[in-house]
C-alpha cells in the first residue's frame, strides 16, 4: 500500500510503540491520527509528526462507539488503523479486581474488535485499507503473572485471523504484530513484578528473548504494511515459537485454498 497522504489512525499514540509507529507512518508520508487519554503528550506528539491529537479513553464504551465516523467527519477517510493501544496489569489473578479486569478487556480486545467493525465499511466500499492489530508473544506463551493479558492478546492474535478469512480476496488487507519485551514503559511495569521478571530472566539467559527497540518495531510494521504483510514477529529468535501455535490456522487456510466464499456485504 502506498502510505503517501494515507490517514493512519495510532491508538495508544501519545508514548512506547505507539509514538514510535506514529513517526515512522509520517517519515513515509502518511498524516497520523493519535488516540490515547493524555491530551498533553498526545498534542507532543501530534506536534513532532505534524499529525492531529485525538484523546480518548477506549476502556470507555460510549467513547469508542462511533470513534471512527467522528474521526472521518473532521480528518477524512481512515486508510490505516492501527490497535495497538494496550495494557498489561501484570499479577496473579487473585491480585486483580474486577474492574480492572474488565478494563484490559475492553482495551486489549473489544475496542479493537469494534474500530475494525467501525472501520472496514468505507475501506471495502474505497476499495483499499490496511488493519495492523499490536499483539504479543505472550498469546502463544504462557508466564507467570500475564493469565489475563496473554488471553486478552490470544484473542487478539485469534480474531486478526479470523477476519483475515473474512476478507479472503478483497481490497483490505491485515497485519497482526507479534512481539515480546519491547523497551517502554509496559516493559518497565512487567519487570517490576517478580514472578514475571524471573520468568523472563530464564529466556534472557537461555538467548531466546532479547529487547527489541520501539523505533525497530515501528520499522518492520510500517514495511509490513507497505508490503501488505500479515504477521511482524519479533524478535526473530523467538518467532518460530508463533510460527508452531499458528500452524493450525495455516493448515486451515491452506485447505481452503481455493474454496470460493459467498461475502455478504
Ligand atoms: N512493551 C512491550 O514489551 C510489549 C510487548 C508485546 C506487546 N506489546 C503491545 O504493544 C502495545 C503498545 O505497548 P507499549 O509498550 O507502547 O505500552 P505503553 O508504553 O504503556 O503505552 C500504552 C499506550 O496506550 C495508551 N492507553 C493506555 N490506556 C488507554 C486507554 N484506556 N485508552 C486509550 N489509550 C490508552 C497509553 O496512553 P494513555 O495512558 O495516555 O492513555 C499509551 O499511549 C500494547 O498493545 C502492548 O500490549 C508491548
Amino acid at each position: 500500500m502506498d502510505l503517501t497522504g494515507a490517514r493512519v489512525v495510532v491508538t495508544g499514540g501519545s508514548r512506547g510503540i505507539g509514538a514510535a509507529l506514529a513517526a515512522q507512518f509520517a517519515a513515509v508520508g502518511a498524516r497520523p491520527v493519535v488516540v490515547a487519554r493524555d491530551a498533553r503528550t498526545l498534542d507532543e506528539v501530534a506536534q513532532r509528526v505534524g499529525g492531529v491529537a485525538w484523546p480518548a479513553d477506549l476502556t470507555d464504551r460510549q467513547q469508542v462507539s462511533g470513534l471512527i465516523g467522528r474521526i472521518e467527519a473532521e480528518h477524512g477517510p481512515v486508510d490505516v488503523l492501527v490497535n495497538n493501544a494496550g495494557v498489561e496489569n501484570v499479577g496473579a489473578l487473585l491480585e486483580h479486581q474486577d474492574a480492572q479486569i474488565e478494563a484490559l478487556y475492553r482495551l486489549n480486545l473489544v475496542a479493537p474488535v469494534q474500530l475494525c467493525r467501525q472501520v472496514l465499511p468505507g475501506m471495502l466500499e474505497r476499495r483499499t485499507g490496511h488493519i495492523v492489530n499490536v499483539s504479543s508473544l505472550a498469546a502463544y506463551s504462557a508466564f507467570p503473572g500475564m493469565a489475563i493479558y496473554g488471553s486478552s492478546k490470544a484473542g487478539l492474535t485469534q480474531f486478526t485471523a479470523g477476519l483475515a478469512a473474512d476478507l479472503r480476496g478483497r481490497p483490505v488487507g491485515t497485519t497482526v504484530v507479534e512481539l515480546g519485551p519491547t523497551s517502554t514503559a509496559m516493559l518497565d511495569r512487567v519487570l517490576a513484578y517478580a514472578p514475571t521478571a524471573d520468568s523472563f530472566a530464564r529466556f534472557y539467559q537461555l538467548r531466546l528473548l532479547a529487547d527489541l527497540s520501539a523505533e525497530a518495531v515501528a520499522r518492520a510494521t510500517v514495511y509490513a504494511v507497505r508490503t501488505g504483510r500479515r504477521h511482524v514477529r519479533l524478535p526473530r529468535r523467538a518467532a518460530v515459537a508463533a510460527q508452531l501455535a499458528a500452524a493450525p490456522r495455516r493448515t486451515t487456510e491452506w485447505l481452503l485454498t481455493g474454496v470460493a466464499h459467498q461475502q455478504r456485504g
